[in-house]
């Protein structure tokens, strides 16, 4: 099977997942987009949707999909969202698609997050994919060098050669070769830099359940 095959296996799956008459919070990226495509078939079963990013949004729409502001909702079953790694306790790196501060924003509302995953993101340690870290533009050469003393390389993403800016308004480093052995701890000394918008570490608050594509089927990794 095919990466994308994988994805939209998990994607399907995850409709299962899907509360009937309520709000649903969709993330972002492929794996996320293939989740859209497949909540548009049972659209009149949910209220609406809360996105965790702007490209969401339009994807949502674009399907006739009601979209609510977050600051609209009280409650949320559930959040259903890809991860760039994810362990077998149920903590991930999560950003790739730069969207990692709204998503922890729109995971921390819902009751339970549904992570949806091709079997190459599950990892033993979280690491090698570069962690994202959403900052404040004029503290990025700043936050650079204090997450280079805890032992990464940060490097600021760029997109068509200049800094890519999300859809806060921040930028995103990229901290290259570290081996986090203590996720829950890195997540809460990196966010404790000035400067700092997120951290793309979900391990204080992690996945509840994970939809992993396998070449043998969807597996189901309950945390
Ligand atoms: C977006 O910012 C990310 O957190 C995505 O959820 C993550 O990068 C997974 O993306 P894919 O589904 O495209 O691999």
């Amino acid at each position: 099977m095919t990466q994308d095959e994988l994805k939209r296996a998990v994607a399907q799956a995850a409709v299962a997942y899907v509360v009937e008459n309520e709000i649903v919070g969709v993330g972002t990226g492929s794996t996320a987009n293939f989740f859209i495509d497949e909540l548009a078939k049972i659209k009149h079963k949910i209220k609406a949707a809360v996105a965790s990013s702007e490209a969401t949004a339009a994807r949502l729409r674009s399907h006739g999909i009601t979209v609510l502001d977050l600051n609209e909702v009280t409650s949320m079953p559930v959040y259903i969202d890809g991860a760039d790694e994810i362990t077998p306790q149920g903590a991930m790196i999560k950003g790739g698609g730069a969207a990692l501060t709204r998503e922890k924003i729109v995971a921390s509302v819902a009751e339970k997050f549904i992570c949806i995953a091709d079997g190459s993101k599950l990892v033993d340690q979280l690491g090698r994919f570069p962690l994202p870290v959403e900052v404040i533009p004029m503290a990025h050469t700043v936050v650079a060098r204090k997450l280079n003393a805890i032992g990464g390389e940060a490097r600021l993403r760029l997109k068509d050669g200049q800094p890519l800016i999300t859809d806060n308004g921040n930028m995103i480093l990229d901290v290259h070769g570290l081996q986090i052995a203590d996720p829950v701890g890195l997540e809460a000394l990196i966010n404790n830099i000035v400067g700092v918008v997120t951290v793309g570490l979900f391990a204080r608050q992690g996945a509840n359940v994970c939809l992993l594509g396998t070449e043998t089927g969807v597996k189901t990794l309950q945390f």
